[in-house]
């Protein structure tokens, strides 16, 4: 996968980059990552991107130009350029696994300011938020659809680390413990130290349904439950009811 970050702040990317998962992602050649400065396709004197939007009103506007030259310098017929904004589609995991499977080339393009352009909206396929809320800039965000996407490559991460992770299924994950087995009183379950590995996974079928129930019901997609989560997942709403 070769991603491309059009960006007024290279530095910001560089600096997330250079450790962990990514870092080692990039070592190994899983990714290719080319950062490019917006700054360097403007034919304006003093670097200049951005101007004060007509009509009047607050704050800058990156200005055409510049972005559409940085994004046609990186394009070939293989890309998918995302533009990311406050109002794009929201990113989610299928989203991530949808890129990471049909795309090998993705253009991030970064905003900052007031945003953009609107004409600059010609030259992109897709406008990506990552929620609802606004950030200074869309370097984080970049960093974020890189980061997740880059971790379901093949050969970045263990497969089952990320096969059994929260989304897949539409559950959340199950609750993780490790050394002590006793916090303050507060004990590892029983079923994790008993070595039955058919019943630890029972148990972690079990916990996932629950988690997801209790913290992010919207998730759940019956189709995708066994037989005994289907069961489960019938007793949580009665006992809820019964509450
Ligand atoms: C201050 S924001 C501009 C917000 C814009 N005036 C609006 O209200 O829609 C500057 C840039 O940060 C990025 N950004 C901010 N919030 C974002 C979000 N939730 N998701 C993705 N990008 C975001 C975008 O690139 C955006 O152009």
């Amino acid at each position: 996968m070769k991603y491309s970050i059009l960006t007024l702040f290279p530095n910001i990317i560089k600096s997330y980059i250079s450790e962990s998962i990514i870092k080692k992602a990039l070592e190994r050649e899983k990714i290719e990552l080319e950062i490019i400065d917006i700054r360097d396709f403007t034919k304006l004197p003093h670097n200049q991107v951005d101007e004060y939007q007509f009509g009047g009103g607050r704050g800058m506007v990156l200005m055409c130009d510049p972005v559409v030259s940085a994004i046609e310098s990186v394009k070939t017929e293989n890309s998918i350029v995302v533009l990311t904004s406050p109002q794009g589609k929201t990113w989610n995991q299928n989203i991530a696994k949808s890129f990471a499977t049909q795309y090998n080339h993705i253009i991030i393009v970064c905003g900052h300011y007031e945003g953009f352009d609107e004409r600059i909206l010609k030259y992109i396929d897709v406008e990506i938020s990552i929620g609802d809320y606004v950030l200074t800039g869309g370097e984080l965000p970049s960093l974020i659809m890189l980061d997740s996407i880059t971790r379901i490559l093949p050969g970045v991460i263990n497969t089952e680390s990320h096969e059994q992770e929260s989304f897949e299924n539409n559950l959340l994950d199950y609750p993780v413990y490790t050394k002590p087995h006793d916090y303050r009183g507060d004990k590892v379950p029983e079923v994790l130290l008993s070595g039955h590995h058919a019943n630890i996974q029972k148990w972690r079928d079990e916990q996932q349904l629950i988690s997801t129930f209790n913290k992010r019901p919207d998730l759940i997609d019956e189709s995708k439950l066994n037989k005994i989560q289907i069961q489960l997942l019938e007793n949580l709403r009665k006992s809820k009811g019964d509450k």
